[in-house]
């Protein structure tokens, strides 16, 4: 075991941090080596969807050497949200504790992480925050900026949730959360699936924490971000939020029969 010192996530039990990888073959090496300076107990797992770059042989490589780092393949690219659950079910049957959702290309500071996990110790889910007092976005251009904050007021008045950064992709769960979400019936496939994972916590009562990080544009490759990821994101969260105002509106008229409904 490594010098104890820097275990802030002992009580947490261990603690796995999913990667999902698609050509990120110049970053991946490098985001595995921070997060193992920041954190050097915590475990990483490689969840590739068949990179034509060859991100999953540098993975396998990488693994070999060390015992930290794991590797799941996938045959095609399947979107974000397939790739975590698949990422997730992994982690579930190996029983780590907590399960970290992290991007590849440098965007997600490692070292923003030892104060995640600190959060966490009071709270079921950390989200990684941009749009909460100290949180920054550095370099990105203005277009995705405003994509991104629209995506995010969008979602939390449809939803009524109060989370400031409802689309971010750097999380920390406890993985008992997880297992009561559902994830079978999780169809989101791109990045609404941060969204929808969110909402699911939050519906259940689980107690979400904002801590503030700085999200920096990556330097190295692209990304996967897309006309389709965009409207998934709208058509769904639009959905939930009628579905949310009829059962509100079912309760307003009927304030006897009203039942919690599942949201999906
Ligand atoms: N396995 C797999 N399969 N990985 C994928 C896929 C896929 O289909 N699509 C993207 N990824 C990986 C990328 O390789 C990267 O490690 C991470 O997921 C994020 O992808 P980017 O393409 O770099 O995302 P971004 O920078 O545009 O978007 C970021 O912001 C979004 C909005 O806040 C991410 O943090 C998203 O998670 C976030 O929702
Ligand atoms: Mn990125």
């Amino acid at each position: 075991m490594a010098d104890q010192q820097a275990q802030p996530d002992r009580e947490l039990g261990p603690v796995l941090v999913v990667i999902p990888t698609y050509n990120e073959r110049d970053n991946i090496g490098k985001i595995v080596k921070r997060l193992h300076t920041a954190l050097p107990t915590v475990h990483a797992l490689v969840v590739d969807d068949g990179s034509p770059d060859g991100t999953g042989q540098l993975a396998d490589e990488m693994a070999a050497a060390d015992d930290r780092v794991h590797v799941l393949h996938r045959t095609e690219k399947a979107g974000l949200g397939a790739a975590y659950i698949a990422g997730f079910g992994w982690g579930m049957d190996r029983g780590y504790q907590v399960l970290v959702e992290m991007d590849a290309d440098g965007s997600h500071a490692p070292e923003d992480l030892p104060r995640m996990l600190d959060a966490l110790h009071d709270a079921d889910l950390v989200i990684g925050s941009r749009y909460v007092p100290g949180g920054t976005v550095v370099n990105w251009p203005k277009k995705r900026e405003i994509l991104s904050r629209g995506a995010n007021l969008y979602s939390r008045l449809a939803l009524g949730a109060s989370v400031k950064d409802i689309t971010a992709g750097f999380r920390a769960y406890r993985t008992d959360v997880l297992r009561n979400l559902k994830l079978h019936n999780v169809a989101s496939a791109g990045y609404c699936f941060q969204i929808d994972l969110a909402w699911r916590t939050i519906e259940l009562g689980y107690r979400v924490v904002e801590v503030p990080i700085t999200f920096t544009e990556r330097e190295i490759g692209v990304s996967k971000m897309s006309g389709d990821i965009v409207r998934e994101a709208l058509i769904r969260v639009t959905k939930w939020g009628l579905r949310r105002r009829g059962t509100q509106l079912r309760d307003l008229v009927a304030p006897k029969k009203a039942k919690t409904t599942s949201n999906r």
